[in-house]
């Protein structure tokens, strides 16, 4: 199936997003965390109806704007994107032995929590699914420079497929104007890159696009495990 997915030829998101849906017996979701290039995604999605789950993991610690884009996306596109919770239990756990700021003290500790709000909830939604959609792109870090259009993710024994992997953010940006697709307001107020509350921040004027994610580590161990 991946060797048909790398044969896909297109000269647009919508109609790569088309054919790629058009398979036979492939069953695709898109995960978004209502970024910009998840908005650029779910739109080209959305928009033309395609059989594609769109999914979202609400880790219990985003920011309100986000879930005013959840709001808006519903109202906007008719459709209700699928939210995906931690267990309840294993959180209960985790705040009450550690606290609820944990993934200060350590890394050990901040990978904790982003298993328990991110990938456990991840792996679960991604259960019946041979291809899973991202909005990554390979200019959000020198982690993701060699980023391709399709993917094998080892892991999880399933195609990945990076649509937007040679975007630049001016066009996910400028995709975003032209169709007035919602998006999140903090993206503009300088939360490029925007996860949970407590571990995102603004980035400065010449800071990297990650930086404001998890920015009291050292770079190299900027994943959460979602994508490693
Ligand atoms: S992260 O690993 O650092 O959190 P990032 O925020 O860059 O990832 O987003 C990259 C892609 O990961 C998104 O385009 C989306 O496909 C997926 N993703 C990240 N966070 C979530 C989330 N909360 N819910 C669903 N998908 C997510
Ligand atoms: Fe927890 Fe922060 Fe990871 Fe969110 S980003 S899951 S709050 S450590």
């Amino acid at each position: 199936m991946i060797e048909k997915i790398k044969e896909i030829t297109h000269t647009s998101l919508e109609e790569y997003l088309a054919k790629l849906a058009s398979l036979d017996g492939v069953r695709i979701a898109l995960s978004s965390s209502f970024s910009w290039e998840d908005q650029v995604l779910t739109h080209a999605i959305y928009s033309q109806e395609l059989p594609v789950r769109v999914f979202t993991l609400d880790t219990g610690r985003l920011f309100p704007e986000t879930y005013s884009v959840i709001e808006a996306t519903r109202q906007r596109y008719g459709k209700n994107p699928e939210v995906y919770f931690p267990e309840y239990q294993s959180v209960e756990k985790l705040v009450t032995q550690k606290g609820p700021i944990s993934f200060y003290e350590s890394l050990e500790n901040r990978k904790e929590c982003c298993f328990i709000r991110k990938v456990e909830p991840l792996n679960r939604a991604l259960q019946n699914v041979d291809v899973w959609i991202t909005g990554l792109r390979a200019d959000h870090s020198e982690n993701r420079a060699g980023l391709e259009l399709v993917e094998w993710d080892e892991q999880r024994g399933i195609v990945k497929v990076n649509p937007l992997a040679n975007w630049s953010l001016e066009e996910v940006k400028a995709y975003i104007k032209q169709h007035n697709v919602p998006y999140n307001v903090l993206q503009d107020r300088g939360f490029v890159s925007l996860g949970c509350q407590p571990c995102t921040r603004a980035i400065r004027e010449g800071e990297s696009f990650r930086a404001g994610r998890w920015w009291w580590e050292d770079n190299s161990k900027k994943e959460c495990g979602l994508h490693s």
